[in-house]
């Protein structure tokens, strides 16, 4: 699959929406990345007990919601009444249309729980087939996830998200038909880029905060950042 054959992706990419600068994976999140000049936001989904897919970064509740629980023992109903700073959690449709209206596109990261990988690519598929027409591409560690997504929808643009870039990296993009890596800069370094370049795949890195460390990663030709402080990569980048 070729680079840049079919996906375009912004240098940055707002992480959680704009974690640093607003209550992550929510609409006022996205809302505030718009207004920091974000041309996309990543954000997590996972589903519900009843299979619902909505916007949410952790197994459990606890961390964003002071609730107790696993976000997939619950059903919709229940976590609707689950709040995130004071709003409820978003559902994947309403963050769609959020984006939607708001022109962001979207790094809809999918996080699987062991043997919910097909429900959870066949929701996300049918959640984008509903909503607004967006730029985006969907990524996930999981590649059973992803495998099942080349199933349903093989026209949406995946990514695969690994820690590290292993010898193999090329096998699992090949086996999920991905266009993109999104991998963690910690572990980047520079020959990988290179070699990736090389294979025509993109290359997004996360999570990155540190201006002169997007600075350099961008020289070495990563293509893509996603960051919780958006706003300040891309004024580095404009400085
Ligand atoms: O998609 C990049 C990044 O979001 C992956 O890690 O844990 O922040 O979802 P995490
Ligand atoms: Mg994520």
């Amino acid at each position: 699959m070729a680079r840049n054959q079919y996906l375009t992706i912004p240098r940055v990419i707002g992480h959680r929406g704009a974690a640093g600068r607003a209550p992550e994976n929510s609409l006022a999140g996205f809302r505030r990345a718009a207004a920091l000049g974000c041309r996309w936001v990543e954000f997590d989904v996972r589903l519900s007990s009843d299979g619902h897919p909505i916007v949410f970064h952790d197994k459990t509740l606890e961390r964003m919601t002071g609730q107790t629980g696993e976000v997939s023992a619950m059903p919709l109903s229940a976590l609707l009444k689950c709040k995130v700073a004071g709003a409820p959690i978003p559902t994947l449709e309403g963050a769609l249309a959020e984006l939607g209206a708001l022109g962001l596109g979207a790094n809809v990261e999918m996080k699987a729980e062991a043997g919910d990988e097909a429900a959870l690519a066949a929701s996300v598929a049918a959640a984008i087939a509903r909503g607004p027409p967006l730029p985006l591409l969907v990524s996930s560690f999981s590649l059973p996830a992803l495998a099942a997504l080349f199933r349903v929808a093989p026209e949406l643009p995946r990514g695969v998200l690994t820690e590290r870039l292993m010898t193999n990296w090329r096998d699992a993009p090949q086996r999920v038909g991905a266009a993109a890596l999104v991998c963690n800069h910690q572990t980047l370094h520079r020959s990988a880029v290179r070699a990736v370049q090389a294979a025509d795949f993109l290359l997004a890195t996360y999570t990155v905060n540190d201006p002169d460390r997007a600075r350099e990663l961008f020289a070495w030709g990563v293509d893509s950042v996603i960051s919780d402080v958006p706003d300040a990569i891309m004024a580095q980048r404009s400085g």
